[in-house]
């Protein structure tokens, strides 16, 4: 029956959903973040990431899919991702122009290894993210669950200038305003952010910051140990060879899905 059709501009593989656009806000040049309507049988967990894409006929080449952390958690009703903004990047140059009603094709199924799962239980998490890499810890630092594991939650963020930061700042600040979680976050939710070539309060790589200690003296805290700490890693290829170069020296041990450690990585996607 043609009429109970569904309306989209191709036809979609059974493997996906195709989902609407309602939200789209441009930090930089480089980065924005969007939402799209939730399918009612998408599940997920937070930390995950998932496929997407456009169609056919807004690219008008064969549609080009890309992992994207989920940056909503899973209550959410609506899914948010963070996006850079490549020049010349065959998904990306055209989903910087999304405007709500658009389609997004989205794969049904999602996966990933920063999950709460793949960690041992713990007091303190860290989740140490550059660039677009906080995008997973957007969904996690909005999951109760987060709290219900951990005393204590630091999030840090570095980007090269100020500008990039807003996107962690708004949503750190949004889930302390949460009606759902700002509760469990109070107090315990800490977002730390620095810049590489910018004035900011704490300028460094997160690597510099980590080794040198001063971001131990920043907080007040002690440092890392495998004991008390769980660390979730998620940024550049560079990144996360330098960061976990640095936590394996002092005694963490990775986690999977089927064996939970003391730390896991994830890349932060290039769209
Ligand atoms: P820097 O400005 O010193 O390169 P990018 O946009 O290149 O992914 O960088 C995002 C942030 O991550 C920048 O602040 C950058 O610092 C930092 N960064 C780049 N490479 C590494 C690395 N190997 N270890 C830690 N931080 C890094």
């Amino acid at each position: 029956d043609v009429k109970s059709d569904v309306q989209a501009p191709t036809p979609i593989p059974d493997n996906m959903f195709a989902e609407t656009v309602t939200e789209v806000e441009h930090y930089t040049d480089h980065l924005f973040r969007f939402r799209i309507t939730r399918p009612a049988s998408f599940r997920f967990r937070s930390g995950e990431f998932v496929m997407i894409g456009l169609p056919e006929a807004v690219t008008g080449a064969k549609s080009v899919f890309r992992a994207y952390s989920i940056a909503s958690p899973s209550w959410d009703e609506t899914i948010e991702f963070f996006s850079i903004k490549v020049p010349g990047g065959p998904l990306t140059e055209h989903l910087q122009n999304i405007v709500p009603g658009d389609t997004i094709l989205m794969r049904k199924k999602s996966t990933g290894t920063l999950v709460l799962d793949a960690l041992l239980p713990g007091q303190r998490l860290w989740m140490i993210s550059t660039g677009t890499g906080f995008a997973p810890f957007a969904s996690l630092i909005r999951d109760p669950e987060a709290y219900e594991k951990f005393d204590t939650l630091f999030a840090t963020h570095t980007c090269r200038y100020n500008d990039e930061l807003r996107y962690s700042q708004d949503t750190v600040a949004a889930t302390l305003d949460d009606p759902l979680v700002g509760e469990l976050a109070a107090n315990r939710l800490h977002l730390i952010t620095s810049t590489t070539r910018d004035d900011h309060p704490l300028t460094g790589r997160i690597t510099t910051l980590l080794q040198d200690g001063s971001l131990y003296r920043h907080l007040d805290i002690t440092a890392l140990d495998p004991e008390h700490d769980r660390v979730m890693i998620c940024g550049s290829m560079a990144m996360l060879k330098d960061v976990r170069k640095l936590v394996e020296a002092a005694g963490f041990v990775e986690g999977a899905n089927n064996k939970p450690g003391s730390f896991v990585v994830e890349r932060a996607f290039v769209g």
